[in-house]
């Protein structure tokens, strides 16, 4: 309880929130542990309960959403929400340049803004003696629909601005989107619900803005990035959009971190280039580059035609969707003998390369998307994400077309094909006998970061498996010579390597060799975990499931995988064989990776921009650090990155250090040069 009055509690509370609520979500840099955010944002919610009079529209409180509208109400953009002329190739942006040259008559270019091209939704929001008034849709550009109360939900919004140099009322306009990650969550969650999922993130954010329940809303991961103002001629802006965008940050609206000022066709063409590379990488889906004429007296002369301005052009990347047909299905077995429906397609380009297979998750995902053979389909392709089919074209089915089968027994051994309860998986209950389950052991086993064996390629296994010479991955040590000269394209010289990289792979690392079991759950990091922690592969076997959790990396999941692996009777038949095949690695504790970081363990936790968990822990790994998955006294530092939750609490609460990801960088670069 506090000695304030209720009054004064609540002011000093949203004024506290506020603050923390600028740091955790427009400057990735949360400066107090969640748990007191929380407590603070209870106690302002129990004063706005008890009293009525100390509301307001936006408090903090409203983050969580309020009472669902019966319908949106429609708004007018007093200056209208126009759209963008497109560039598709460099000739078409040079011709813009050269457009933008003749119409100011001047010879030189003059500075341009360049910014991502945000694939989401456009918003305007009002602001109001610093305060969020309205936010709108662009709906048709001159009128859109009030959708404030959905708005309000968003982190990144400011409910008030910082500082006290923002005009009276003026507007702000920008994208709301849902970055990719958000978007797969959503989506496998209302898979495993079986409901509706989204085509893409664009439309995640679409209809996330149009529920009319906003607490709907604050449930969906939405992102706010502002990109203008609705320049009003009545406010006294500076003179350039950079101007604007540097005061936009100064008042606490998020702008984009990939912002730059250009001034000649080359720099545009290398910043397309450059973000063009990037794009993959991005945590949201980006589908072009706009380039602006900074400077606003030379915007107005160039004016608008139709409804874009002359002003800015969008150079687009290729798509990431695209439409084609279903040509087949294909049920592919995998090394756990997961068996997927793989979409054949005609080939077609989309998002950089040519596409012929996509992948269908599973028979509930053909389900829900109702698809049938020969089927219109549309084929997304974003990031290192595998092609997906999206939707089915019902407009163009053939009449007779024909429903897509699951398959009883397993396409390649024929054994019994299972469905665990509440599992979408169907499975081949073949294990070893299923070459297709073989198969995909071997190329795992002998793939780069587990035994790394140089020729043993696809077509090889496929051989291989298929004669009848490897049943097993322990065959692959006592394969001759002989016995590979009659495969397909196999001369006595690959023959011979390829014996030879058999015979040096014997010589690894426990980690390796766990990981290249391919024991379910068990990737890199936790093999890399287990093989420090045991040091041997029979203290490993015979550890109990507790002893299994107490690795940081180990939750009840895997190390239930774990247990179930090494009881059973062929692995460990396997296991053997492949020991007395030769197959050792030096003692770990001589492997304990050395470096400034050594003794250390790390947690990597939130969203990180640059780089992936993975790739930040293999940083820090290589710096001699373990790396653990959950939080505990032996923690030595946390790298978090937004949207960071409870690990990162239990670290403030533990008193650990906590660092983000500007700071990650710093530091891995000076300890590197070490
Ligand atoms: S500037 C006069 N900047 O693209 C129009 N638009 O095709 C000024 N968009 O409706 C728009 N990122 O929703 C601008 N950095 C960016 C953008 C951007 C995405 C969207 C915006 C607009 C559409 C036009």
């Amino acid at each position: 309880m506090s000695d304030l009055q209720p009054p004064e509690e609540a002011k000093h509370l949203r004024a506290r929130l506020q603050q923390w609520g600028h740091e955790y979500y427009v400057l990735d840099r949360p400066s107090v542990p969640d748990s007191e955010y929380d407590l603070a944002f209870r106690r302002l919610q129990q004063l706005e309960a008890t009293h009525a009079e100390l509301r307001e529209e936006n408090s903090p409180t409203q983050r969580v959403g309020g009472e669902p509208l019966a319908s949106f109400v429609s708004v007018e953009h007093k200056v209208p929400m126009l759209s963008l002329d497109n560039a598709f190739d460099g000739d078409e942006m040079a011709a813009f340049l050269k457009r933008v040259c003749d119409r100011l008559d001047q010879q030189s270019i003059p500075e341009l803004v360049a910014e991502p091209k945000l694939d989401g939704v456009a918003v305007s929001l009002m602001y109001e003696k610093g305060e969020l008034a309205r936010a709108a849709t662009r709906g048709d550009g001159s009128r859109g629909e009030d959708i404030t109360k959905n708005v309000r939900t968003i982190g990144t919004v400011p409910l008030k601005l910082q500082g006290k140099s923002h005009p009276e009322l003026f507007e702000v306009r920008g994208e709301i989107y849902m970055s990719r990650q958000g978007f797969e969550d959503f989506n496998e969650q209302a898979r495993l619900r079986g409901e509706k999922t989204f085509v893409n993130p664009r439309n995640a954010a679409a209809g996330s803005l149009r529920q009319l329940d906003s607490k709907i809303t604050a449930a969906r991961p939405l992102v706010f990035c502002c990109y203008s103002a609705g320049l009003q001629p009545e406010v006294n802006w500076p003179d350039t959009h950079w101007d604007v965008l540097q005061l936009f940050l100064s008042w606490g609206l998020p702008i984009s971190a990939h912002a730059e000022r250009l001034n000649s066709l080359e720099a545009c063409d290398a910043y397309y280039d450059r973000v063009a590379e990037l794009r993959d990488t991005l945590p949201f889906d980006i589908d072009g580059i706009v380039f602006k004429v900074n400077d606003f007296a030379a915007q107005q002369s160039l004016g608008f035609v139709a409804r874009a301005p002359r002003w800015a052009i969008a150079r687009k990347f290729p798509a990431q969707e695209a439409i084609t047909k279903l040509t087949g299905i294909e049920f592919q077995v995998g090394r756990t003998g997961a068996i997927t429906p793989v979409a054949r397609l005609e080939p077609v380009f989309v998002g950089g390369v040519t596409v012929s297979n996509a992948t269908l998750h599973n028979m509930d995902e053909v389900a829900r998307l109702e698809l049938r053979m020969q089927d219109s389909v549309v084929i997304r392709r974003a990031g290192d994400v595998i092609p997906q089919v999206v939707s089915v074209i019902l407009e163009r089915r053939d009449q007779n077309a024909e429903h897509v089968q699951a398959p009883a027994d397993c396409p390649v051994c024929h054994s019994p094909v299972e469905r665990s309860s509440g599992e979408a998986t169907l499975r081949c209950t073949g294990g070893l006998v299923c070459p297709a389950q073989v198969k995909g052991a071997v190329r795992h086993f002998a793939s780069r970061r587990a035994l790394d064996i140089d020729g043993l390629g696809e077509k090889i296994i496929e051989q291989l498996v298929n004669e009848g010479l490897v049943r097993s991955v322990a065959d692959l040590y006592s394969l001759t010579v002989e016995q590979l000269l009659p495969l397909e394209r196999m001369g006595a010289k690959s023959a011979g390597n390829l014996i030879a990289a058999i015979d040096a792979s014997r010589q690894t690392t426990l980690a390796k060799f766990l990981y290249g079991l391919g024991i379910r759950e068990v990737g890199e990091a936790t093999a890399e975990s287990l093989a420090k922690e045991f040091g041997d592969i029979h203290t490993l076997s015979e550890a109990s499931e507790e002893r299994l959790t107490e690795v940081g990396d180990v939750g009840p999941i895997v190390a239930e995988h774990l247990r179930r692996f090494f009881t059973a009777e062929v692995n460990q038949a396997l296991v053997r064989s492949l020991l007395d095949a030769g197959i050792s690695w030096p003692a770990v504790a001589h492997l304990a990776a050395e470096g400034p970081l050594q003794g250390q363990t790390w947690v990597v936790t939130g969203r990180l921009d640059s780089l992936s968990r993975d790739q930040a822990e293999e940083r820090i790994r290589a710096l001699g650090a373990k790396t653990a998955k959950s939080v505990s006294k032996k923690t030595s530092t946390i790298l978090a990155g937004p949207g960071a939750g409870s690990k990162l609490k239990k670290a403030q609460d533990l008193a650990i250090p906590v660092i983000d990801e500007t700071e990650f960088h710093t530091m891995m670069s000076e300890l590197e040069g070490e």
